[in-house]
């Protein structure tokens, strides 16, 4: 089978790890237990994830002209990802995360730099180029009016788009409408929708709320999702040694991508997407863990 082409929009960051085994109090200041440095990102996330898995991967993204530039950029190269569109800026230094890893959970603060100067009309000049994908892959740590004309882009060229809402805002109704799948979290889910973070998010009344294609993650819990049918079923999610869960959302949004852009189902491909995601969540880092599609394989079938 040929390989899928999967063109990811979205971010680089170098992510700054530090464990530690309490979480600080306001004002308070602890010893932590190790500091490390990744590259990351959710867009170079999982752009590595797609690669790993299978897919013919082109990155359109932005970093500063400057050494996590460069790194980030070497990083993709490696695992045969196309960083021709990759543009480098001047007037902006590389996207950082600063991640605190906490009893087998995280937090993350996210400086964008120069992800922020992926401007709409970068994506109109790479019109040709996203013509020739056969999935889009966006989250939302770009501009949002970047992540308007991609998906625009996409619908004008028939293009299918996945779409992880995250970090999370509210979207316009017609924005959902172009997007092929959504793949929020639950927190984001009841964001994106609108109803704040305090209303009663169970994913039930969520999802019925949410009329288009969605996959909702659900961490340790697997993924929910709405059958064509207006059925909701749940994938459970797969039991694992947990060392770092940072970029297992990632993981699953490449792999679904991957799987969907093959012409699977969506039940297999949610299946294949949940046992991705757990695989990586074994190893510190978002890209350090990410599986390659044999491991995913031999997984799903050593489960069965
Ligand atoms: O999804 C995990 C990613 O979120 C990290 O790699 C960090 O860079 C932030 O973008």
């Amino acid at each position: 089978m040929a390989k899928p082409k999967i063109t990811v929009i979205g971010s680089m960051n170098i992510d700054m790890v530090t464990e530690t085994d309490v979480m600080p109090n306001q004002g308070e200041t602890i010893f932590g237990s190790v500091f490390s440095s990744f590259t990351g990102g959710k867009g170079a996330n999982q752009a590595v994830a797609c690669a790993r898995l299978g897919a013919q991967v082109r990155m359109i993204g932005c970093v500063g002209n400057d050494h996590f530039g460069k790194q980030l950029l070497e990083a993709l190269q490696k695992e045969g990802v196309n960083t021709d569109d990759v543009k480098t800026v001047t007037h902006q230094s590389t996207g950082i995360a600063t991640i605190t890893v906490c009893d087998n959970d995280n937090r993350i603060i996210v400086i964008p730099g120069a992800n922020y100067s992926l401007l709409p009309e970068d994506i109109s000049a790479l019109k040709e180029m996203i013509a020739d994908s056969d999935m889009l892959l966006l989250q939302q740590e770009i501009p949002f009016a970047t992540v308007e004309a991609a998906i625009k882009l996409a619908n004008e060229l028939d293009i299918p788009v996945i779409l992880n809402p995250a970090p999370a805002i509210k979207l316009p109704q017609e924005l959902l409408e172009q997007v092929y799948i959504i793949t929020p979290n639950e927190y984001e889910l009841s964001i994106l929708l609108g109803l704040g973070d305090n209303s009663d998010r169970s994913f039930q009344r969520l999802m019925d709320l949410y009329p288009h294609r969605i996959v909702m993650t659900g961490g340790s819990n697997g993924a929910f999702y709405k059958s064509l049918d207006g059925e909701i079923k749940h994938e459970p999610g797969r039991k694992v040694q947990a060392v770092d869960t940072t970029g297992a959302g990632d993981t699953f949004n490449g792999a679904l991508a991957v799987k969907l852009s093959e012409g699977s189902p969506l039940d297999e491909a949610v299946k294949f997407a949940v046992a991705a995601s757990a695989l990586s969540v074994t190893k510190l880092g978002a890209q350090s863990g990410m599986p390659l599609r044999i491991d995913v394989e031999r997984f799903i079938e050593t489960q069965n």
